[in-house]
């Protein structure tokens, strides 16, 4: 009855599970969501009148401006008509799928990675090479070795303040990691949310940006984190080589992008106020960073271990003891208290990954952080004090 790309589609049980946890009473530090008293007013008063007829499906031209003078300070140049603009940045992640991914198609991804990323490349039937995340990034050498056992289509990085690890990857490693794809012409996608939300001096370089002319290279960004979630409005740069492709399979799926949205979007990033804004968000950030640093070690100091990261919105957490935090989510809901389980955010998990955790510091206030990580540190104790059967009664598959 359905085309057999359905089979592949994954539903996630703890996602499911997670959707009942925006009732008020509930402590969250599951999603990725902003602090709503963070975002900028959304004006939306007097837009010009032709905004309410349909667009281009690339965008709005002073967007699209906006953004490459944006891309060029970082050291991207790219002109504005290789910027299209997406509904989200998630859209990004489903147009390269549908340019590169046949059944079987390798894609060399971190882990871990971004579960509605992986969840896209799964649908089209992508097979993973998995490079693993140290502290500094990935290893340039087994990027080296992935691309030459598995000719993966393209890479996907979150070179950034990553989802869920909260990695930023140092400069020896960019340089590195970019000469790799450099030498071998491997196409990357970087996908970059998190880039605004600094809270300390790091590298944070695009590694599109070090690439040659030759090289195929898609750069994610969007106005989801650092604008209104809401609004949906998010980009994705390309080298000439597949930008016109991309926005072919943009008009296969919704031709236009909301005009409003990119309309608020082109005025929030020429705004004079936009600077400030940045420096007021990284204010707030790193003071709910630091409240939940200081809960963790209150807390859970002895029972797990992270570290802290220097931007983006996730500590990412292992249980020291290892465990099951799937399990531990099921306890934790019925004490109000939730959080994404590590596994789903590996391509092939296994017992190991089952000790992490990934915590929102971004939702709660610090009043809640500290009750919530309380109850959090409660429930690991006790689950280190029942047996394997008790502990994993009522665990959803992911
Ligand atoms: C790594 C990563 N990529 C992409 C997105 C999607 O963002 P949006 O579709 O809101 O632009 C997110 C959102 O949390 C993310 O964490």
């Amino acid at each position: 009855m359905f085309s057999e790309r359905v089979d592949r589609l994954t539903s996630s049980l703890i996602r499911e599970l997670l959707a009942l946890t925006q009732k008020p009473d509930i402590i969250s530090f599951a999603g990725g969501l902003p602090a709503r008293e963070a975002m900028p007013p959304l004006d939306l008063s007097d837009p010009p009148p032709d905004l309410s007829q349909y667009g281009t499906t690339d965008g709005e031209p002073e967007l699209r401006a906006a953004i490459a003078g944006q891309l060029a300070d970082l050291g991207l140049r790219c002109r504005p008509e290789q910027i299209l603009i997406t509904t989200g940045s998630q859209q990004g992640i489903d147009l390269v799928s549908k340019l590169y991914i046949d059944p079987g198609t390798s894609v060399a991804v971190e882990a871990p990675s971004y579960l509605a990323a992986l969840q896209s490349f799964r649908l089209f039937g992508a097979r993973f090479e998995e490079l693993a995340l140290t502290a500094s990034g990935i290893d340039p050498e087994q990027l080296r070795q992935a691309i030459q056992r598995q000719r993966p289509a393209f890479v996907y990085l979150i070179p950034t303040f990553q989802n869920p690890a909260g990695v930023c990857y140092d400069e020896a490693t960019r340089a590195a990691v970019a000469a790799v794809l450099r030498e071998t012409g491997t196409p990357l996608l970087e996908d970059e949310p998190y880039r605004e939300l600094v809270y300390e001096p790091v590298d944070r370089g695009p590694l599109c940006a070090r690439l040659d002319e030759g090289n195929t290279w898609m750069y994610m960004g969007t106005f989801s984190k650092t604008g209104i979630p809401g609004l949906r409005v998010g980009y994705l740069a390309a080298s000439v080589d597949v930008h016109p492709y991309l926005v072919r399979l943009k008009q296969s799926t919704d031709l236009h992008t909301n005009r409003i949205g990119q309309w608020w979007c082109a005025r929030f990033l020429n705004s004079r106020d936009y600077p400030a804004h940045l420096e007021r968000l990284r204010t707030f950030y790193r003071e709910r960073r630091d409240a939940m640093q200081t809960a963790l070690t209150r807390h859970l100091g002895d029972l797990a271990e992270w570290t802290t990261p220097n931007g983006g919105l996730f500590f990412w957490v292992r249980l020291k003891a290892g465990g099951d935090t799937r399990a531990l989510l099921v306890r934790a809901l019925e004490r109000k208290v939730a959080f994404m389980p590590g596994e789903a955010f590996f391509t092939s998990p296994s017992a190991a990954h089952g000790a992490f955790m990934r915590l929102n510091f971004s939702h709660a206030t610090p009043e809640q952080l500290e009750r919530g990580l309380a109850v959090l540190a409660e429930v690991i104790r006790e689950q280190r004090g029942m047996t394997k059967t008790e502990a994993t009664a009522g665990v959803v598959e992911i």
